[in-house]
């Protein structure tokens, strides 16, 4: 082997192992603070300078606001290459969560307290093509769905009370996150935990220290003036916070 190749293979050992360390850092923008008549052009603003476009499906019924739905989802797959990351805060997600695989959806996540049978509706999401997410909401405890992650690959978990966007961010949900992350560390679970709900410049290196690596972020990136550069500086907080000290 030349000395340039064996020097990539190490380099790709080291990448491997680095990765099985630490997933890179999701920064996951919500389309929720963006212009609902601009849904492209907000998708278009953070166009390579994040790695999901998060989704906010709300029914009316799971939670009170009512936001979008399948043929939306379908226009904006066509609009952006950036992969879409549905949040489903719906009632009966068995009817509808797979839907949103088919159109295309990346990850497709749907609440624990809305669902009769998660670990059966996973595996649909997976055969589908999706990744599959299981979310709770502020009032729900995560020690009861410990044992099902391995079926997942998402686990997310509100920092607020699900339903709208601009709330306080709560720090007392972080312990979910530090239960969660010890869990599949010791599982050697491959499980992204997605926090959502209050993520901004001031909150986002805690979520990341309690072991986050998917940072959802509506009002803290199209509230902003220049969307890609506040989801850069969120990138950059949660990395510093997430490397090792
Ligand atoms: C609320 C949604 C969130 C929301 C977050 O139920 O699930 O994704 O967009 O908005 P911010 O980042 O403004 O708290
Ligand atoms: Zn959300």
């Amino acid at each position: 082997m030349s000395g340039l190749r064996r020097g990539f293979a190490t380099y790709t050992v080291r990448v491997a192992q680095f990765q099985a360390a630490q997933a890179d850092t999701v920064i996951a923008p919500s389309l929720l603070a963006a212009d609902f008549a601009r849904l492209a052009e907000a998708a278009a603003a953070v166009e390579g300078a994040v790695d999901w476009l998060h989704v906010d499906v709300m029914d009316n019924h799971f939670v009170p606001n009512l936001t979008l739905g399948p043929p939306i989802v379908k226009s904006l797959k066509a609009a952006t290459g950036i992969p879409l990351d549905c949040h489903l805060m719906i009632e009966d997600p068995a009817r509808w969560a797979v839907g949103y695989a088919e159109l295309g959806a990346y990850n497709v996540t749907f609440h624990a307290e809305a669902a009769d049978d998660p670990v059966a509706l996973a595996k649909d999401l997976r055969t589908a093509g999706a990744k599959a997410g299981l979310a709770i909401d502020r009032d729900t405890a995560v020690e009861d769905y410990l044992d099902l992650l391995p079926e997942f690959d998402t686990l997310l978990i509100m920092t607020i009370k699900a339903g709208f966007g601009g709330q306080q961010f709560i720090p007392a949900m972080l312990d979910k996150v530090r239960t969660a992350r010890a869990h599949a560390s010791g599982g050697h679970l491959e499980l992204r935990i997605e926090v959502d709900g209050g993520i901004a410049d001031d909150t986002i290196a805690a979520a990341a220290e309690a072991g986050a690596d998917a940072f959802v972020a509506g009002t803290a990136v199209y509230g902003a003036d220049d969307p890609a550069d506040a989801a850069r500086r969120l990138r950059a907080r949660a990395d510093a916070a997430r490397s090792p000290h």
